[in-house]
């Protein structure tokens, strides 16, 4: 069975003004939205999803928020549901983004929570899982990830968990310019093909796409998205800039081909 096809997803994170937003989407929709080989998803701050979706609306890149309500609606100050998400013809969202863990304290329960809004609402869950520097170093990495995938992801049924992706950023490669070797990054990913498995079935566990992040970049794209259990990147830095982000994508298409 081939690899399913590979997904490129730019987490730009707190950056970029709506111009500036609306430039960066221009250039990636120019560079990349007509090809039909790889999935792309950009995921802009929530000011500017409504122009970035304007802008990428009849191309093949598609759109992501970052992070969203577990709430559907109501007295919520300061949040954003999966229904206004969707109103923007959002396609995907990110839940679970080490950041959100460690700045805001969101916890497998509430990542749980949004898992389940997103699902309800027809948006394909980002589900981010990672362990920090000393949890590795600790020995620890393996079972910190299992034990956020089971936590992030129960009362999840077989028949909605194909449209999760999982990403897995080790917290010590975010932003650090250290990236996971392939290897390091491909061990990770059978483990985590393998629990997808055992939680749902091997037709599943096949379907769900598994992204690396943490200092990807179009250097070292090549050898990370080769690993069998890769498929495909949320990328940070390197994707507030189209040419390096569409030097990912790059990649991606010679490896599809
Ligand atoms: P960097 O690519 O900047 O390391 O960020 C990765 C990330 O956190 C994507 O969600």
């Amino acid at each position: 069975m081939g690899r399913v096809k590979y997904l490129i997803a730019g987490n730009w994170k707190m950056n970029k003004v709506t111009s500036d937003a609306s430039d960066l989407a221009k250039e990636i929709q120019h560079q990349a939205g007509n090809q039909t080989a790889v999935n792309v998803v950009v995921c802009p701050p929530f000011t500017s999803l409504q122009s970035v979706s304007n802008l990428i609306k009849d191309s093949n890149v598609q759109l992501g928020a970052q992070n969203m309500s577990a709430e559907s609606s109501g007295a919520f100050t300061g949040e954003v549901s999966a229904e206004m998400l969707r109103d923007l013809l959002t396609n995907y969202v990110i839940l679970g983004h080490s950041e959100r863990r460690a700045y805001y304290g969101e916890t497998d329960e509430v990542v749980n929570r949004k898992v389940h809004a997103a699902l309800e609402n027809s948006l394909k869950p980002i589900f981010c899982v990672g362990e920090t520097l000393e949890q590795r170093e600790a020995g620890q990495t393996l079972s910190i990830i299992q034990d956020q995938i089971k936590s992030g992801l129960i009362h999840v049924t077989a028949d909605k968990a194909d449209s999760i992706v999982v990403a897995y950023e080790p917290v010590w490669a975010i932003g650090t310019g250290k990236t996971a070797t392939p290897e390091m990054a491909q061990e990770v990913h059978s483990e985590i093909r393998k629990q997808l498995s055992e939680l749902f079935n091997a037709d599943v566990a096949s379907k769900i796409k598994i992204l690396y992040g943490g200092s990807m970049k179009p250097e070292n794209a090549d050898e990370l998205l080769a690993q069998e259990d890769i498929d495909g990147g949320l990328i940070g830095g390197a994707a507030l800039n189209a040419r390096s982000f569409c030097g990912i994508i790059e990649s991606a298409i010679r490896l599809s081909a």
